[in-house]
């Protein structure tokens, strides 16, 4: 690997929106560290890539799990000795016709546990590498469920607390940071994955499109935002 090639990591790699993420970033020149939770599905993501002669690595990593949080940083630091692009991607959606007040609690709390506390372990994890050269660009993948508007209707609450949650740990965090590092929200749309279903107008390509410009947004770039197409929704 060339020492000059910037490194991306994208989290829950292996299928839909992260996938596309993760191509699009190789195809852009970076080299892309690809993770997964699961170890065949990973490897044979990143198999896929690398046979159109990308540059991606399969990494095991479950947002779920510190300690496996932990030792994902700890092989990056050791492999490639930087992070260049970190994108938060990895999610769950469990409620979709649940109630907060009728299903059972332990979906709420699964669905903070990948969405919202996932997201701040990777970071905390990953930030000392950024720190280290002074530069980062983060994404984090959010939804419109997430906007203060949609808590005024009833439906799907542990997803949409989970992503205002994770809107404003995106605002939090890039109050706190110095430097050339920058971290963003966004919504990829509605998307025709195995999450939003067959009848979704929009292809992971275009999501992916419509998210990795953030990637690359130079030092006056913003800051805490939370995007959708390019268009600022909310800081
Ligand atoms: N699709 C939409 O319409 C839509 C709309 C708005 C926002 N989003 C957001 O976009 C992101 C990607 O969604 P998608 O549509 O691509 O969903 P998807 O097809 O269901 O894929 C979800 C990905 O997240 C991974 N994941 C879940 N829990 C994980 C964990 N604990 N550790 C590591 N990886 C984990 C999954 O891994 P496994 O294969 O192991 O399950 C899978 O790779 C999510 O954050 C979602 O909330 C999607």
């Amino acid at each position: 690997m060339s020492q000059d090639k910037k490194v991306a990591l994208v989290t829950g790699g292996n299928r839909g929106i992260g996938y596309e993420l993760v191509k699009q970033l190789a195809l852009n020149g970076f080299q892309v560290i690809l993770t997964s939770r699961n170890p065949e599905m990973g490897y044979k993501a990143a198999q896929k890539l690398k046979e159109s002669d990308l540059s991606v690595s399969f990494l095991l990593m479950d947002v779920d799990n510190q300690e496996s949080i932990r030792q994902a940083a700890s092989t990056v630091k050791e492999r490639y000795g930087r992070l260049d692009v970190l994108i938060n991607n990895a999610g769950v959606y469990l409620d979709e016709n649940e109630k907060l007040l009728t299903m059972d609690p332990f979906i709420l709390e699964k669905t903070m546990a990948t969405n919202f506390f996932g997201v701040y372990h990777v970071i905390y994890s990953f930030i000392p590498l950024m720190q280290k050269q002074g530069y980062g660009r983060i994404i984090n993948v959010s939804s419109g469920y997430g906007e203060m508007r949609e808590m005024t209707d009833q439906g799907v609450g542990a997803y949409k607390l989970s992503k205002l949650a994770l809107n404003g740990l995106t605002q939090l965090i890039a109050a706190e940071l110095n430097g050339n590092i920058k971290i963003n929200a966004v919504c990829p749309g509605w998307v025709s994955t195995d999450m939003g279903g067959s009848s979704a107008p929009r292809t992971p390509d275009q999501a992916a499109k419509s998210i990795l410009w953030l990637a690359t947004i130079g030092r006056d770039g913003p800051n805490g935002g939370f995007f959708r197409d390019g268009k600022l929704i909310s800081w």
